[in-house]
């Protein structure tokens, strides 16, 4: 492969060896759950993001069914998800009791709005779930305003910023990390946190990952098994001071694609107004996708089409996609996105080769 769709490995080479003294260091201190480094951790990513607290769990799909169970969701109740998301977002629904409700999103940013999630409120919602879709940062603000509270689910976007400086996982109720490996800030293995500065919903997520038990003898919920182990603490810990390193690397990568002659075969991806995305996945759109995949398949450059059948039309969320849904804006991403190489360590060369190679297909701007 000429340029990788994505290049994990280059940022962690100089922190190789780090990496490797403290899980040999976690090996001889024997604790090895909910241990001191599990402890740290979330001490310095709530501070990292600015907020009050951070608690680890095992990943990020347990983070969303936990923070939504934490504020009460439950049988009866509705939680509004976009269906243009990883499939993760609404299947974190259905173990609570709740349903999913399906809105639609932005063309430019991938994200919901206040407009879209309004349109899908009933008297049943409970709970929104905003995505910070590929990095770029959802109006978690203008939703809280139509009186619900918002789960942000950041497991794309850690490193990014909202306009007004803050930093995504820190605008609303309750947010979700996934540190799946090949995400901004990636574990060794599964890993998840929720985050919140409300400490009745701190305590309820934390009985929560532990069998909803505060002391180990008396079980007040039913709860979950989901804990980070203190393994993957460890080594977020080395991790979590080079991630907005990486972040600017991101966007510089993203820079550089904006001053490429791309932008005159397929429509970039923009940032939500003011934002400051740490690109997870850099995806572009391109009427006939296809060729496009293939000119950049033929040229060895990574690319994916990560969402082709939207969450809405999958077989397990039939029961919860009513006949005669239409999600207009949905439909024509599924069709038409496509994610190119992006990476802390993608240089101005291979964002030009990425280019070129684009350059294989008929221009065929969306507008
Ligand atoms: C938007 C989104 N939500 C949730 C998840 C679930 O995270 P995990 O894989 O850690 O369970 C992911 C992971 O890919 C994701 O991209």
């Amino acid at each position: 492969m000429s340029v990788p769709l994505f290049d994990t490995r280059t940022p962690l080479a100089p922190l190789r060896e780090q990496l490797i003294a403290k899980l040999g260091e976690v090996y001889d201190s024997g604790k090895y759950i909910l241990g001191p480094e599990v402890k740290a951790f979330e001490q310095e990513f709530a501070a990292y993001l600015g907020a009050r607290h951070a608690i680890g769990v095992a990943n990020g799909t347990d983070a969303l069914t936990l923070a939504l169970r934490a504020l009460g969701v439950g049988p009866g109740d509705e939680v509004i998800v976009p269906s243009f998301t990883f499939y993760a977002t609404a299947e974190a629904v259905p173990p609570t009791g709740a349903r999913p409700v399906f809105c639609d999103v932005d063309p430019d940013t991938f994200c919901v709005t206040q407009e879209s999630v309004q349109a899908a409120i009933t008297p049943r919602t409970k709970a929104v779930i905003a995505v910070h879709l590929f990095g770029n940062v959802a109006p978690v603000a203008e939703i809280e305003a139509l009186g619900v509270p918002v789960v942000e689910d950041a497991a794309q976007a850690a490193g990014s910023l909202a306009a007004d400086g803050r930093r995504a996982g820190s605008l609303g109720t309750i947010a979700t990390f996934s540190f799946f490996p090949s995400k901004n800030l990636g574990a060794f293995g599964d890993g998840g946190a929720v985050v919140t500065s409300d400490d009745a919903l701190e305590e309820r997520v934390r009985m929560l990952r532990f069998h909803g038990s505060r002391t180990k003898e008396t079980f007040e919920l039913v709860g979950y098994n989901s804990r980070l182990d203190e393994m993957q603490a460890a080594l977020l810990r080395i991790v979590l001071p080079h991630l907005d390193g990486w972040c600017e690397g991101r966007r510089a990568a993203a820079a550089a694609y904006e001053a490429s002659d791309l932008a005159a075969i397929c429509e970039l991806p923009r940032p939500a107004a003011g934002s400051s995305p740490a690109w997870h996945l850099y995806v572009v759109r391109h009427p006939q996708v296809d060729d496009l995949a293939a000119a950049l398949k033929a040229a060895e450059v990574g690319h994916k089409i990560y969402y082709r059948v939207p969450t809405h039309r999958q077989p397990a969320m039939h029961d919860y996609a009513p006949a005669g849904l239409e999600l207009p804006v949905t439909d024509e991403l599924a069709r038409t996105h496509i994610a190119i190489p992006m990476s802390p360590v993608l240089s101005t060369e291979q964002v030009a080769e990425v280019a070129q190679a684009a350059h294989a297909v008929a221009p065929n701007r969306m507008r």
